[in-house]
């Protein structure tokens, strides 16, 4: 699939078929994460591969009320958390030189999930961005460690749903030429 096929008809899939993912395709979307761009290379990400039912069913209860993707993180055959090490990027000599402070692990690690929903599309797999759940219990439900934090997570899996196309603002909206023009 083309990248520019790949982004325009990727979904957010929250409903999956119950048929595996094989390990070879879990790596393949994984080897797409590892080549994103990151601050000065630091590469903070750290990524698990969920496949224990009831690990899933424990981080899906750590979702906050009411997330769509609730049922997606207990069932997909497969759900990737993306842990980042904070104190890297967005540093130089030691020291953060943006007035983004200790944030861009957060850009990094974005930018290596959307490798990963992309690749997966690519390969017929579908991925939810998850963000909205309580990460210091995903953390101690994984035991990452101490200097590590819990960004996101993503159900993988064959899509069961082919979900509407979720309206975008007009280019005319967000972009404007030279200046901030809005
Ligand atoms: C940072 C981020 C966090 C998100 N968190 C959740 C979430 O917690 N639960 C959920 O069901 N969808 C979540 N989403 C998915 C968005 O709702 C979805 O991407 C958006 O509605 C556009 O739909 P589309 O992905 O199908 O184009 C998240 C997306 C992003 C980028």
């Amino acid at each position: 699939m083309e990248v520019l096929e790949a982004i325009r008809t990727r979904r957010s899939i929250r409903r999956y078929k119950t048929i595996p993912v094989d390990d070879k395709t879990i790596e393949l979307v994984l080897e797409a994460a590892r080549w994103a761009p990151s601050w000065a290379n630091s590469q903070c990400w750290r990524f698990i591969v969920v496949r224990d039912s009831n690990i899933k069913t424990e981080l899906s209860n750590t979702l906050i009320a009411g997330n769509r993707g609730a049922d997606a993180v207990r069932n997909a055959p497969v759900v990737i958390v993306a842990c980042a090490e904070p104190g890297k990027s967005g540093y130089l000599g030691g020291k953060t030189v943006t007035d983004k402070g200790d944030y861009w692990y957060m850009f990094d690690v974005a930018l290596a999930m959307q490798n990963l929903a992309l690749a997966a599309h690519s390969l017929g797999l579908g991925t939810v961005y998850i963000g909205s759940f309580d990460a210091k219990r995903v953390a101690s439900i994984l035991e990452v460690p101490q200097g590590f934090c819990v960004v996101s997570m993503t159900p993988l899996g064959y899509p069961d749903q082919e979900p509407e196309v979720r309206p975008r603002k007009e280019l005319s909206q967000i972009v404007s030429y030279d200046k901030y023009g809005y």
